[in-house]
């Protein structure tokens, strides 16, 4: 695994947004996993102008979101698609329907199974984008007795419910299930970066960078078995997990 500490998070997000646009660029036709939630926005900020400014195209790559909530269409506004299209998709050339976020209505095992033939489809992701949980859940993979290989239906945690309350007007509006890619699904990818900012998040970066354990009670210590992780942490939560480079 390869730590990157930089020295900010704005520096953390165009680390990564850096590594996306070198990827297209060499492989323009590459498929990419997408994240939603606070972290990754400055990142496709910077993806957006990158593309505005010519240095990336977007018109042949597809992408892979990692979840969806259960039970909003995906006009509702915390939905992940009107996300991934108000943050990322409705800025950049890239073709819609080479864009991929599971359904959040309808027959839900269908829509998981469908989210896991996406995940399949074409092989295995070039680059899996991912933020993680102040529990350590990756995707919507949360903290277990055991955890899933490929896409399910997954039980939101409180402590998820608490940390995406903010989005919504009011906590019982968040979405309690979600249909989420499995263990196996991200692991599968060629290459997975996950970046993380904020103290809330430091127990989970610690079992990650730190630990060495493997355990699914932080689902994303399991990246340790992935031979090509690369973890972006600003200066602030490298200190306070203990990091040094
Ligand atoms: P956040 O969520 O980026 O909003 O902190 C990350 C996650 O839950 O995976």
């Amino acid at each position: 695994m390869k730590v990157v500490v930089t020295k900010s998070y704005d520096e953390s997000c165009a680390y990564v947004a850096d590594m996306i646009c070198k990827l297209v660029n060499e492989k323009p036709a590459c498929k990419l996993g997408l994240a939603t939630g606070g972290t990754p926005v400055p990142m496709y900020k910077k993806l957006i102008e990158a593309n505005k400014a010519g240095k990336v195209d977007f018109s042949a790559v597809r992408t892979v979101n990692l979840d969806e909530y259960c039970g909003i269409p995906g006009t509702h506004d915390q939905s992940y698609r009107y996300f991934m299209d108000s943050n990322l998709f409705d800025h950049i050339n890239i073709d819609k329907a080479n864009t991929y976020v599971a359904k959040g209505l309808g027959d839900a095992q269908a829509n998981a199974a469908e989210l896991e033939a996406k995940v399949r489809e074409g092989g295995a992701a070039d680059l899996q984008l991912l933020g993680i949980g102040n529990n350590g859940h990756i995707a919507f993979n949360e903290a277990a007795d055991v955890l899933h290989a490929t896409a399910h239906i997954e039980q939101l945690t409180e402590s998820t419910i608490n940390a995406n309350a903010r989005f919504f007007e009011k906590k019982e509006d968040v979405p309690t299930t979600a249909i989420t890619m499995g263990m196996g699904d991200i692991l599968a990818a060629k290459c997975v970066v996950l970046i993380a900012t904020g103290l809330a998040k430091t127990s989970a970066i610690k079992g990650l960078i730190m630990d060495d354990v493997i355990t699914t009670q932080n689902p994303s210590s399991m990246l340790k078995m992935h031979e090509n992780v690369v973890v972006v942490i600003d200066e602030e939560l490298a200190a306070a997990v203990g990091y040094k480079a």
